[in-house]
């Protein structure tokens, strides 16, 4: 829910630092800060409250802050709210150490308590001022040794990157389920959040990993682990280039990660297609192992959840298994039934979701086997699953996901494909239809694309609605579930996606005249019920904007008050397109409306606290 990034070499730090935060503030913007070192200056530290563009100002781009070692963070307020005392770094009474920090210290109260009983005074709200205190309370004169005596005592989650001003050569990273990667330089070396604020100046990186303790100076580090014995963490390359995180001439990131789709879905399936194949980056699943699973348990957050409801509908019709979808918050509380026959598949774009890091946690406690669908590479749910199969989708940066939906959804068609083809659910005609149309979606996404002005005139018509209701059937309500979560976190427009059939249940008691219902029926074998809750809710003196496909379009512009038309397609891999107008119907009101479509208020990027 945080950025963190810390730097140590030769340079000017604070430019750096900032640059940094500028490529993590998607992480989270409501106040942000630096502490850098200099002989001359001591230990200096520049916060602001706001967009980090305030603390650019009042460094002056940081060129008027000195020092070579520095640690910077870009917050989301968890404990005390956005201001300049709250924002990290938070400092220890002595002015000594300095702290940054993305997660919660959950025993943070008992231990400002002791402190305050030995006299300490706090000056934040926030539970991360504990570290800094503590640090102080613990250090003699050897820092690593005051930072070890902190991690013991402190319980919660934690990527910290600590200053210490009695040691202006070192920084000392250390991290607990939340993420926190290395970036080594020839003769400077950073800690950070993730690649992005870290791949302008060097591609060589290393993932921590829960427990391990980092030591950066300008000419190495040293990582040890909870047992302060030395590790050589593996190095890896990042492969892809800085201008995938940057806008690229696009107003919005998420205008251009909404036209990146199509490329995306590409890269993403075809290595996995060979010879009219699937084939999936080694996984071994055989034919007894997937006859012994007895359910699949899907778990995710947010829009990774919607797409885990579109997979109940995909692999419960190539697998004929059950297949149960869980929001990762909730499973970890239902004492779930999960044995060593469950195979669970878990859906992240982050890999870091703490909710969904837990549940994995827990299903494998339990026995399940973990398959993992996720997007950054090295997170968390990638290193702890049992496979993981990864979306190719790049470095995604508005918070209102578009492109990892999509590729996700490619990888559980792949998935079922894979297995169907194992289990022999499918035969060998069904699997080459659907195989050769799971590969004709790309151009047809950049035919829905191509259709943006029409959906934006639809937008115009309606941004100025207070309650938006979203109806469909089977893979249509599921899609329907996205398209409110990104009108809903972009725009701050009240709606609701509802089980079409459900709305004589209660929910058409609020259909009055002027509401606004988006029709979803693109899933044809229900396209006639669909539109028999059409003419339900324009009997009651709705709006409604329709979305189908071409061969069922005529029917529909006769029935509704607009019509957004898509090609063709099977059942099954119909979300894939029908999503499309819903993303940019989303981003469309919420330009109209004034937004900001990639920061909106009170999100992040990555929910890495509970
Ligand atoms: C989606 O637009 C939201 N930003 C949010 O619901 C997100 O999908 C959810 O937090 C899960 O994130 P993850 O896929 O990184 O686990």
């Amino acid at each position: 829910m945080c950025g963190i990034v810390g730097f140590v070499g030769k340079q000017e730090a604070a430019p750096i630092l900032l640059d940094g935060l500028a490529r993590l503030e998607y992480r989270g913007y409501d106040s942000a800060g630096i502490a850098v070192y200099s002989p001359q200056d001591g230990l200096r530290v520049v916060k602001a409250k706001g967009r980090l563009q305030n603390l650019a100002e009042k460094t002056n781009g940081g060129a008027d802050v000195h020092g070579c070692i520095g640690i910077g963070h870009t917050r989301w307020a968890t404990h005390g709210e956005p201001s300049d005392v709250n924002a990290h770094p938070q400092l220890s009474e002595s002015g000594r150490f300095a702290v940054i920090h993305n997660g919660i210290i959950e025993n943070y109260a008992e231990i400002k308590e002791f402190l305050q009983e030995q006299g300490v005074t706090f000056v934040s709200q926030t539970d991360t001022e504990v570290v800094a205190q503590l640090l102080d309370h613990y250090y003699k004169d050897d820092m690593l040794d005051a930072v070890v005596k902190v991690l013991h005592r402190i319980e919660g989650a934690y990527a910290f990157g600590i200053v210490c001003e009695d040691c202006p050569d070192r920084l000392i990273a250390a991290r607990k389920d939340s993420p926190l990667i290395i970036g080594y330089g020839e003769d400077f070396n950073f800690l950070a959040s993730d690649v992005t604020a870290v791949i302008k100046h060097t591609r060589e990186v290393s993932y921590l990993d829960d427990g391990d303790i980092a030591v950066l100076t300008a000419s190495g580090v040293a990582i040890y682990d909870s047992l302060l014995q030395r590790q050589d963490k593996a190095r890896h390359q990042v492969d892809w280039e800085v201008s995938a995180a940057e806008k690229g001439g696009y107003e919005h990131f998420m205008a251009k990660e909404i036209m990146e789709q199509p490329e995306a879905f590409r890269k993403t399936i075809s290595p996995r297609i060979q010879e009219g194949a699937v084939v999936l980056d080694g996984l071994c699943f055989d034919r007894e192992t997937l006859e012994r699973m007895d359910k699949l348990y899907i778990i995710a957050c947010g829009s990774s959840y919607h797409v885990g409801m579109v997979a109940k509908y995909t692999l419960e019709k190539l697998l004929r298994k059950n297949v149960e979808v869980s929001l990762a918050s909730e499973f970890r509380y239902c004492d779930p039934i999960v044995t060593e026959r469950t195979l669970c598949i878990v859906i992240s774009q982050s890999g870091e979701t703490i909710d969904t890091l837990a549940a994995l946690r827990e299903a494998k406690r339990l026995g399940a086997r973990v398959l993992s669908i996720v997007n950054v590479v090295g997170s968390t749910i990638a290193r702890e699953s049992d496979d993981v199969l990864y979306t190719w989708a790049g470095p995604e940066i508005a918070v209102a996901t578009t492109k990892a939906y999509s590729t996700q959804l490619s990888v559980v068609y792949l998935i079922g494909l894979y297995f169907a083809r194992i289990l022999g659910t499918v035969n060998g005609g069904e699997y080459a239809a659907i195989l050769t149309e799971l590969q004709a979606l790309p151009e047809k996404m950049e035919q829905v694309l191509a259709q943006k002005e029409t959906i934006q005139y639809y937008a115009s018509r309606y941004f100025n609605h207070e309650s938006i209701f979203f109806i469909g059937r089977n893979v249509d309500y599921a899609v329907g579930m996205e398209g409110s979560l990104k009108l809903k976190e972009i725009s701050y427009i009240h709606s609701e996606a509802y089980a079409a059939g459900e709305l004589k249940h209660g929910t058409i008691s609020l259909i009055e005249p002027g509401a606004l219902v988006v029709a979803l029926a693109g899933h044809t074998p229900l396209f006639e019920k669909l539109m028999s809750n059409v003419v339900e809710v324009k009997s009651r003196g709705a709006d409604v904007l329709g979305v189908t496909v071409a061969s069922r379009g005529a029917a529909m512009e006769k029935a509704v008050d607009g019509a957004l038309i898509i090609p063709d397609t099977l059942p099954m891999l119909l979300p894939s397109l029908e999503v499309l107008p819903m993303q940019l119907f989303a981003y469309y009101v919420a330009l109209m409306r004034g937004c900001d479509i990639d920061k909106p208020r009170n999100l992040a990027k990555s929910v890495t606290v509970e």
